[in-house]
């Protein structure tokens, strides 16, 4: 059956569906796109005229929203009429990792999946396209399609795997112009329906077709081997700082040669995102589930060696702050899991702000894109931490790095925002207390000019310059 594809669908207005959407409705203008999502909220605000409001942060999104929202490109919350409508649908809702049940901790969580599958397969049209977008587990497009093909009214659906390789901050830029598409399935007719798509934009040589299985292990495969190297990356950032090396000589050095390359090679506080740790673990679930215990523990460490990256830059913070932090003032400046993103699923900022308070600190946090109340959700999820009855708080949220550094002891710099590379310490450090400290945990600082200002620098990876 040749497709000709007018009206696509997206379930799932998330970090994926959203930017995913923008770029495919700039590039084919004559064909329909309905983003749906079951939260209102976020569809309001996608819907926002003003696109400061947009529900996430991405460079470029709100160009992109500006040029198509209205024209081919619509956010609703009508998910059963518009999948009703689509001649393709992508799948783009959450997958988070199981917090009960059968594999917590370990495999995703796929009860959206499931819920989306059976509504496509109640309300969408026989014959169109399903497209897994979302990270999954391996084998999960079986499941799909079983859900699909089993309902009693005759319905048939195709179903492909389409992973993503987008980037938060970088999106756009990334389905702008994408390493590769993958696209695995066993209909030609839908896939090339697909790939049809996908030209409007790219070069066909970087479109790869595969089969379902192996696109869906190829995702997981692809974020293991980063999250491995930054993993690789941190654990010699600690040796770095016992030997008196800098381990941005050494990724330099070592990113130098080829066969290694150079990206995904810089030390920092341990990977976040949505992504990295619950692809890990699909994958340790999975290799376990096929009795290959020495596949699961070698990736098991990747995740292992990433907690203790964060747990040990806790450790030196409250040590090098002469063994307390109780009662004094810490400065967090960047609570997003990277920079130009507000997404903190995962963030080191969390772990970190964690162990401070349960250290007795008072946090001055200050993120530039990051919604205020999203914070003071996550910080509240630490119980201990949820009593303010003294009126001191544990921790406040402020507008500017000027507001979070006044009166602190130290600042911890978490996420790599480009304004924290270009701090001001002749305006900063004689309203910090004294002794002075700045915890680098992106080594973005600037160590001779902060030093010039009386603060003291632990910088992760530099064994030459801490305190020194
Ligand atoms: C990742 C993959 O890159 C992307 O292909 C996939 O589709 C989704 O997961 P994302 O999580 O958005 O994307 O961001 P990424 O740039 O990969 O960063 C992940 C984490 O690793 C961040 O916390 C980042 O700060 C950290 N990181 C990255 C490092 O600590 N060092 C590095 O050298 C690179
Ligand atoms: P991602 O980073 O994978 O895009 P997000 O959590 O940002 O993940 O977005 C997923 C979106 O999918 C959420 O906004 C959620 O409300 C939406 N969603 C989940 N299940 C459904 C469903 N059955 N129908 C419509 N939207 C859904």
């Amino acid at each position: 059956m040749k497709y000709n594809i007018k009206n696509i669908c997206c379930i799932g207005a998330g970090y994926v569906g959203g930017p995913t959407m923008s770029v495919f409705a700039k590039h084919c203008p004559d064909i329909q796109f309905n983003v749906v999502d079951i939260n209102t909220e976020r569809i309001n605000k996608w819907n926002s005229q003003n696109l400061k409001e947009l529900p996430i942060y991405e460079p470029g999104l709100d160009t992109l929203i500006k040029k198509c929202r209205g024209k081919n490109l619509h956010f609703s919350t009508q998910v059963e009429a518009k999948i009703a409508d689509a001649d393709m649908i992508f799948i783009s809702v959450n997958t988070p990792t199981k917090v009960s049940g059968f594999g917590a901790g370990k495999a995703s969580d796929l009860k959206w999946i499931d819920k989306s599958s059976r509504q496509i397969s109640k309300y969408g049209k026989s014959g169109a396209i399903v497209v897994e977008k979302s990270t999954l587990p391996v084998k999960t497009a079986q499941t799909i399609e079983e859900i699909l093909n089993s309902n009693n009214n005759n319905k048939v659906f195709k179903i492909l795997s389409n992973p993503e390789f987008l980037a938060e901050g970088s999106a756009i830029n990334n389905l702008e112009f994408p390493d590769r598409v993958l696209i695995g399935g066993d209909d030609n007719e839908a896939i090339n329906a697909l790939i049809e798509i996908y030209s409007n934009w790219i070069e066909i040589d970087k479109i790869l077709t595969t089969d379902l299985w192996s696109s869906e292990l190829s995702k997981l495969i692809s974020n293991a081997f980063l999250a491995q190297r930054i993993s690789s990356i941190n654990s010699i950032s600690a040796l770095c700082e016992k030997t008196g090396a800098n381990i941005k000589e050494v990724s330099l050095a070592v990113g130098s040669d080829k066969r290694i390359g150079e990206y995904f090679l810089e030390a920092g506080p341990g990977f976040g995102g949505s992504c990295f740790k619950k692809d890990i673990s699909n994958l340790v679930y999975i290799s376990n589930y096929y009795g290959l215990k020495e596949t699961a523990s070698y990736w098991q460490k990747v995740i292992d060696i990433n907690n203790w990256q964060s747990n040990r830059i806790s450790q030196i913070i409250v040590n090098t702050l002469f063994g307390t932090v109780s009662g004094k003032r810490i400065c967090i400046l960047g609570f997003a899991f990277k920079s130009n993103t507000n997404d903190i699923r995962e963030s080191p900022a969390i772990s970190i702000c964690r162990d401070l308070l349960e250290e007795g600190a008072l946090l001055q946090i200050y993120d530039p894109r990051v919604e205020k109340q999203k914070i003071n959700q996550e910080l509240s999820k630490f119980k201990n931490h949820k009593d303010k009855s003294n009126g001191d708080k544990y921790w406040i949220i402020l507008n500017s790095i000027k507001e979070a550094t006044q009166n602190c002891d130290a600042i911890i710099v978490i996420t790599e925002w480009n304004e924290f590379k270009d701090i001001v310490w002749s305006e900063i450090a004689p309203s910090m207390r004294h002794p002075s400290w700045v915890f680098d945990t992106r080594s973005i600082i600037d160590v001779k000019k902060a030093k010039k200002h009386g603060v003291n620098v632990w910088s992760v990876g530099n064994g030459s310059t801490n305190n020194k």
